[in-house]
């Protein structure tokens, strides 16, 4: 199978790489910046352009790697005969490409992807299209570099986003204001991270509802109160532990 892809940022890279390592060839990388193309095309071995340069039309799918916004932005640059064509957003409808072929699906990867990561973790990858023909291109590349592949329509795919904000981004930003914290206060941060993975781990055997811990949970409001006294010069915080607290007493009231 060969694949132009089209961005060069975190899932451009991080899905080229897994291509390569699945003996799926790249035939050309574009982008808006045409630095950000040639580095990304060195790493893969490929040849590139940016957005305004010849579009390699011997491809068999043209895989969209952009951000949100510009999905929904003119993609008109792209002139690409009916071929398939993909993004990789979750949270963005497959009928934007509509305009592109005929041909079109999504291939969401379900992970918090940075191109700098050494260790590309497992990735379940969500796909959807507007036919058979390329739902069976897609199933077969998703097969290639996933064990986990389920095919998800656009309302599924935002559900699961707003549950991965949940799960991901939410939990990642407590982290960083517990460190924020730790660091103001003369605290060891790394003492924290055991337990922060052993509470990832938990997840994996149990329903993180029956796992919960911690003051909230115990209904321990005299410890609640002493939280709320050392967070009085971190506002944000303490609004958060406030939320949170009655988010956890109300969800097993
Ligand atoms: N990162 C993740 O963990 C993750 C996971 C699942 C899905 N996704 C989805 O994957 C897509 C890409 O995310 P990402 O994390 O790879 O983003 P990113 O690292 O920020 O890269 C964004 C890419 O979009 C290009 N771009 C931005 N604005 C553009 C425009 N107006 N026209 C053309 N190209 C434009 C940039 O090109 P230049 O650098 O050349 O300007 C860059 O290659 C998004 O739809 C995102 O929702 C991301």
């Amino acid at each position: 199978m060969k694949v132009v892809i089209i961005g060069s940022g975190n899932v451009a890279t991080i899905l080229g790489k897994l291509m390569i390592q699945h003996n799926i060839n790249i035939v050309q990388i574009i982008s808006r910046n045409i630095e950000h193309a040639k580095k990304l095309a060195e790493e893969l071995n490929t040849n590139y352009t940016d957005i305004n340069g010849l579009v390699d039309d011997t491809a068999d799918l043209y895989l969209l790697a952009i951000s949100d916004a510009s999905l929904t932005e003119s993609l008109l640059y792209l002139n690409i005969h009916d071929k398939p064509v993909i993004h990789t957003a979750g949270a963005v409808s497959k009928d934007v490409l509509k305009v592109l072929s005929p041909n079109y699906g999504v291939f969401y990867p379900l992970q918090s992807l940075r191109k700098e990561m050494k260790i590309i973790p497992p990735i379940p990858i969500l796909i959807d299209a507007s036919n058979v023909y390329t739902m069976e291109l897609l199933k077969k590349m998703a097969h290639k570099i996933s064990d986990s592949v389920q095919i998800a329509n656009d309302e599924t795919r935002q559900k699961l986003h707003v549950a991965a904000v949940f799960s991901n981004n939410f939990t990642n930003h407590l982290y960083a204001l517990a460190e924020v914290f730790c660091n103001r206060e003369g605290i060891d941060f790394n003492l924290l991270k055991p337990l922060i993975l052993e509470t990832a781990n938990k997840i994996t055997e149990a329903s993180p509802d029956t796992v919960q811990t911690g003051p909230a949970i115990r209904k321990d409001l005299i410890t609640i109160e002493k939280n709320l006294n050392l967070l009085s010069e971190y506002p944000e915080m303490k609004s958060l532990y406030i939320i949170m607290t009655d988010s956890i007493i109300n969800h097993y009231r």
